[in-house]
């Protein structure tokens, strides 16, 4: 099953595309769980998932109760490296209105800040373990990079996606990302170009990744609706039938079943 990473500049759209691809393929029958692995999570809302509700998710890295019961040994500064995180997934996860499964993953504090051993590990073996064990469709909706991921997780990434808009900043952003990415070992790296309003955009997005050797999947409109969505805190997969960006974001998520089935069929071949 498709293991989705989704990166880019701060603000591109890394969440819309996350939350409607994830809602996408749960509406085309699949498992979805969708991972915020974003410090100041907010994919809940996108998702569909009222305010009120949202606001009550304790994230996983801020979860001492379960962090203690998973990783405490009794020596000062050590931590267990083995444990199960199925039930984490099973107890801490929200269903959205559309069937997603919601994992709110939190912050990592880097090292220097308190030490968080802890939630590292935990983090990093459940990501290890939706992307490696576990056979569903898993979209993880990332700060930019990559670095919580260990290399035999990366490697078994699908596609990430980094998202960019027509501004140099986020393309550039892009450019390195996908380094980062092919170094981490996630192999298809590709470029969603989002919020373009007219051609000169699209221009821009075209020959920046055609310059730089860079694969670009698909091309999001700006759309009005996406933002009325989001001043409410709605799920902009409501407005699919008239979205125009929900639907590209659709077309998106067809590719990528299609791409799954093509390794699919490579595999066994
Ligand atoms: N295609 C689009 N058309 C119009 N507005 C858009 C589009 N895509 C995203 N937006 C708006 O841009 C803002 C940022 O989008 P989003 O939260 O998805 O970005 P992000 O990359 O997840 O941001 P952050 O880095 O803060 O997590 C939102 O207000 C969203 O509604
Ligand atoms: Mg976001």
């Amino acid at each position: 099953m498709l293991k989705i990473a989704v990166s880019g500049k701060g603000g591109v759209g890394k969440t819309l595309v996350s939350g409607t691809l994830a809602g996408y393929f749960a509406q085309k029958g699949y498992k979805v769980m969708a991972i915020d692995a974003d410090p100041s999570p907010n994919l809940a809302l996108t998702l569909g998932i009222p305010v009120e509700e949202a606001n009550k998710i304790v994230p996983i890295s801020e979860n001492a109760e379960l962090l203690d019961k998973k990783t405490r040994t009794d020596y000062p500064g050590v931590y267990k490296l083995h444990f199960t995180v199925d039930d984490i997934i099973e107890e801490n996860g929200m269903q959205s209105p559309y069937g997603v499964n919601l994992l709110v993953m939190g912050t990592i504090k880097s090292a220097g800040s308190g030490c968080a051993c802890g939630a590292n590990a935990v983090v990093r073996e459940l990501l290890r373990h939706l992307i490696v064990d576990r056979d569903e469709i898993v979209i993880v909706d990332m700060e930019a990079g990559v670095e919580h991921m260990g290399r035999g997780t990366a490697s078994q990434v699908d596609a990430m996606l980094v998202v960019a808009d027509s501004s140099r900043k986020s393309l550039e952003i892009a450019k390195k990302l996908k380094i980062f990415a092919n170094q981490a070992g996630i192999k298809n790296v590709y470029i969603v170009g989002n919020r373009v309003r007219d051609a000169e955009e699209k221009e821009l997005i075209t020959d920046f990744t055609q310059k730089n050797d860079l694969s670009l999947l698909a091309l999001i409109p700006y759309d009005d609706t996406v933002v009325k969505a989001d001043r409410v805190g709605e799920a902009p997969l409501k407005y699919a039938e008239t979205s125009e960006g929900v639907k590209a974001i659709q077309s998106i998520g067809e590719k990528l079943l299609q791409l799954d089935t093509k390794s699919a069929e490579s595999e066994t071949s």
